[in-house]
């Protein structure tokens, strides 16, 4: 490594990563030709697609993958849908890719398992460890496996039960994966922590429904599918946040982060290491050569030594509710030269823009600097000044 360049290696489950980008559980983890690929591309780890113990969630219906449009206009929000689940085989045939994955690979292989029972828990764990993976991923948190379908079970009591019970049986690290379906992700983590995981990943997607508005039914199969894209790249950010702020949980981000800007998020908000998933499939392994090669540009521009000295960075400076400054005050302006009158700043909800004949006006005793034209011109000729305390 030259020496004005910086250095992207972090720590994650006691392993020393090169950098912090793992390919996350999923198809693309669920064959080594793929594994392959990814490791080119600069992963720095990846955690294998899960083995599940329900049997019918390995044989996965097609097709199964959507990519949903919401919204309307300029407010769209796209959601990679998909109906894809288990490794498509059984623990023997797993232990055996897991096997195949650490000979072919240089970088850690982390295995992932969602079982139901208490034994196949045991069994499953025990088995990986001989198969020398460096560490088990614990995945409760399918979006479709049984164990969330189960409405009446206690996520927090039966993953505390988990991690002890992995933790007493294995010597390898354990991470926890969680649902984003928790009611409250900080007391979660806190009332599991006791239990011994080295890490908790945060989130799994949501489990949710596509309708057909013509069909009037459900898309692809009927059923509940994950669901998961950036839009919930804040949700997931603001939890890491919270959690992480204390040095002795150690977090890996996966939900929303497709590029390298969104890496920089989760890494600043705490988060030890981030897995990729949707952008791999939407994109291709090179999402991941773009990400390290983005990371790499800003950590040189900022004059970034050490990129694990960003970890938690932005989370400190949260600022708290009563902290929050209300006595600064903004007005907005409409630079003449730069309107082209396109009308998108039309609608103030504090009657401040008016139109007269063919232009734009702010008038500035209605306005109150919310900042909304401004995010709304397309053009960049609104402008936002303080006007004082
Ligand atoms: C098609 C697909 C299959 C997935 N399969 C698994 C899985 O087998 N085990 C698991 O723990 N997570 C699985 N996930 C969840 C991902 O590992 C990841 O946590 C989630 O997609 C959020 O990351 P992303 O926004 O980069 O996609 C899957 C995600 C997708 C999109
Ligand atoms: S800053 Fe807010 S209040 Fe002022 S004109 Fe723009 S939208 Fe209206
Ligand atoms: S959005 Fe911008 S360009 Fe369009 S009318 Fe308003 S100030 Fe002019």
């Amino acid at each position: 490594m030259p020496d004005n360049e910086c250095d992207l290696a972090v720590s994650y489950l006691g392993l020393t990563l090169d950098n912090p980008i793992i390919a996350g559980s999923a198809g693309t983890t669920s064959n080594l030709d793929t594994l392959r690929q990814l490791e080119k591309a600069g992963a720095s780890a990846v955690v294998l697609k899960s083995f599940q113990e329900e049997r019918t969630n390995r044989f996965v219906p097609f097709p199964r993958f959507k990519i949903i449009r919401n919204g309307a206009g300029k407010y769209r929000s796209d959601t990679f849908y998909s109906y894809e689940q288990a490794f498509e085989g059984d623990l023997d045939d797993y232990v055996l890719f897991a096997k195949r994955a650490k000979e072919i690979l240089r970088i850690p292989v982390i295995a992932s398992l969602e079982c139901v029972t208490q034994e196949e828990w045991i069994r499953g764990s025990i088995m990986l460890q001989d198969s020398g993976a460096d560490a088990i991923e614990l995945t409760p948190s399918c979006p479709v496996g049984s164990l969330l379908r189960d409405h009446k079970l206690d996520f927090v009591r039966y993953s505390s039960d988990l991690v002890r019970t992995v933790k007493n049986d294995t010597d390898l690290p354990v991470a926890l994966k969680l649902t984003p379906q928790l009611e409250n992700p900080f007391k979660a983590v806190h009332q599991i922590r006791n239990a011994g995981q080295d890490a908790f990943v945060l989130f799994n997607r949501f489990a949710g429904i596509e309708i057909d508005v013509e069909t009037c039914s459900p898309i692809l199969h009927g059923g509940i599918a994950g669901f998961g894209g950036p839009w919930m790249v804040n949700y997931v950010l603001r939890w890491i946040c919270e959690i992480a702020a204390d040095p002795a949980i150690e977090v890996s981000a996966t939900g929303g982060f497709v590029n390298g800007n969104s890496v920089l998020k989760a890494l600043l908000a705490g988060a030890r290491s981030v897995q990729i998933v949707s952008a791999i499939y939407l994109e291709g392994p090179d999402v991941i050569t773009d990400t390290i090669k983005h990371l790499k540009m800003y950590t040189n521009k900022h004059e970034i030594h050490e990129i694990r000295s960003l970890i938690g960075k932005a989370a400190r400076k949260i600022v708290p509710l009563d902290k929050v400054k209300r006595d600064v005050f903004f007005r907005a302006t409409i630079s003449s030269g730069l309107c082209t009158a396109c009308g998108a700043c039309r609608f103030c909800i504090y009657g401040a823009v008016e139109k007269r004949e063919t232009k734009y006006y702010i008038d500035e005793t209605s306005c109150v600097g919310c900042g909304l034209c401004v995010e709304l011109c397309p053009v960049g000729a609104i402008e936002l000044e303080e006007r004082g305390s």
